[in-house]
């Protein structure tokens, strides 16, 4: 799909289709609703709000033919809402809506998009541009019928074109094309999105250097939790390291790691059913490692960045680790194993180790970590927490900007102490009740003195209902957000 800036007067710009963005407001002051329905008489306000066929409440939508009166034949009305209350984020889901929308037409391979933009419409352009293509994604790749994504190109009439707004055109198409990649990923099963398969994706970015270590190397490193917890694979496990150091001086260097459980059984402990079913998203906190890794290879930003990943799967045969096996970490750190579906912790302690020991500055990790988030925060939000506030409260910033939720949960000494164990330094599970604070309590004794935070994406990851313009399965969350912060 191609995104470009248009200047021209709206009616003079040739498309299939006109997308107009229309505000709650008693008088339409904008001077295209204007230009626009007066050269198709008044039909939009006349026939269409008059009758009210058409109220532009937030995300609402009207279709209209325009007989000729004007070169497009087509007029999408969608409504903004409140004009107080518009954000890049209502427009970003304003542009989803729309590319939901014009999936449902048949002859429209260019649409031009008139939304109401700001003085500095930066954050705006980036939005449309995202949502448009976020909106546009279908997992379509099983399915003998493909959907045929007709949507070739899309105009965004703007009144200025300088280089920041194309540069927000370029920035939203490879924050939303990283997210659709994630999305994919989480998506693929299980059978396809192997521990092999994210070392070889891992492999293939360009610009950054990747190393990957098998079961060899993670031993001779002392990564005894990680390699627990897949060892009652067929898989062979891969801990990947990608690494991007920009030309210039980095102002910081940063390490994101996500989990890479490719599948979930929860082994021993093994789940039921219905919890096992969707387990094929356990890696999410891995594919958007991977999206972010990518897009940092194309948007080449000044802070040293490290992708890591401790992929495996956990299964259960014969070799597969068990309650009561005692697990020593990287750091030296003896674990209990209470619970073998308590998985996740594991290969990020060991991970934790690794990126500490790179010296960087801070570490962030995504995880579809505890059942206990999914419980606190449903799918409206991810929960974050960690050792530093400000890092917390900037990835929050962040994550406003990228229309992603993230809610604080607590780390305490009472979590960390319910993780006691009798005969080694810890248990790997401790109270049921906050369990995502007891997990990140657990996460906390394999991070000595750098700033980290812990993003618990167990909600969020992957929805089973359609939730503001993302439809069932992956949502590439935390892309947008942690891209947002590292080039912010
Ligand atoms: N992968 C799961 C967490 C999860 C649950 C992700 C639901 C997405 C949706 C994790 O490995 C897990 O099994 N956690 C256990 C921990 C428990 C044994 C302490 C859980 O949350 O039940
Ligand atoms: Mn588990
Ligand atoms: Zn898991």
């Amino acid at each position: 799909m191609n995104i470009k800036l248009e200047k021209k007067p709206i009616l003079q710009i040739n498309s299939d289709l006109l997308v107009l963005g229309v505000l709650d407001t008693k008088t339409q002051k904008c001077e295209t609703f204007k230009a626009i329905d007066n050269a198709t008489d008044k039909t939009i306000s006349k026939y269409v709000f008059l009758q009210e066929q058409f109220k532009p409440k937030f995300l609402s939508t009207y279709t209209l033919p325009t007989l000729g009166k004007i070169k497009t034949p087509k007029i999408l009305l969608i409504g903004l809402g409140e004009e107080k209350e518009l954000s890049a984020d209502k427009v970003r889901q304003a542009a989803i809506e729309t590319a939901k929308k014009i999936k449902s037409y048949k002859n429209v391979a260019t649409a031009a998009i008139c939304f109401p933009l700001p003085e500095k419409a930066e954050e705006y352009v980036q939005a449309i541009t995202e949502g448009i293509i976020i909106g546009d994604y279908n997992f379509d790749k099983y399915k003998s019928e493909k959907s045929k994504n007709i949507l070739k190109n899309v105009i965004i009439a703007s009144k200025s074109t300088s280089k920041s707004i194309q540069e927000s055109i370029t920035k939203g198409e490879i924050f939303a094309k990283y997210t659709n990649f994630a999305r994919n990923l989480s998506n693929e099963p299980a059978q396809y999105a192997t521990p092999t398969k994210l070392a070889q994706l891992a492999k293939a970015i360009p610009n950054i250097t990747t190393e990957i270590f098998d079961k060899t190397e993670c031993k001779k490193m002392g990564m005894g939790a990680f390699l627990a917890v897949g060892q009652g694979s067929d898989q062979p496990p891969k801990f990947i390291h990608m690494s991007y150091k920009p030309t210039k001086k980095a102002v910081k260097k940063l390490a994101i790691i996500g989990k890479g459980i490719t599948f979930d059984s929860g082994g021993y402990d093994i789940k039921p059913p219905s919890s096992m079913l969707n387990m094929k998203d356990d890696m999410s906190g891995a594919a958007a490692v991977l999206g972010i890794m990518s897009a940092i290879s194309e948007l080449k930003p000044d802070v040293e960045v490290h992708g890591i990943i401790a992929a495996c799967e956990n299964m259960l045969n014969g070799s597969s680790y068990k309650p009561g096996d005692i697990l020593t970490a990287k750091n030296g750190k003896t674990i209990e194993v209470d619970n073998t579906d308590a998985e996740g912790r594991l290969t990020l302690a060991d991970a934790l180790c690794y990126a500490e020991e790179l010296k960087v500055d801070e570490i962030i990790d995504i995880a579809t970590l505890t059942g206990a988030c999914m419980v606190a925060l449903g799918h409206f939000a991810s929960g974050i927490m960690g050792n530093d506030e400000k890092l917390i409260d900037d990835i929050q910033t962040a994550s406003n900007k990228a229309g992603e939720a993230f809610w604080k949960l607590p780390i305490w000494d009472a979590h960390m102490d319910s993780l006691k164990s009798d005969i080694a330094d810890m248990k790997n599970t401790g109270s049921r009740y906050a369990g995502a604070s007891v997990a990140g309590a657990f996460l906390k004794n394999f991070v000595s003195n750098t700033k980290w935070a812990h993003l618990d994406v167990a909600g969020t990851a992957f929805l089973d209902t359609a939730y503001k313009g993302f439809p069932k399965g992956a949502t590439g969350i935390g892309v947008r957000t942690l891209l947002e912060y590292i080039t912010r």
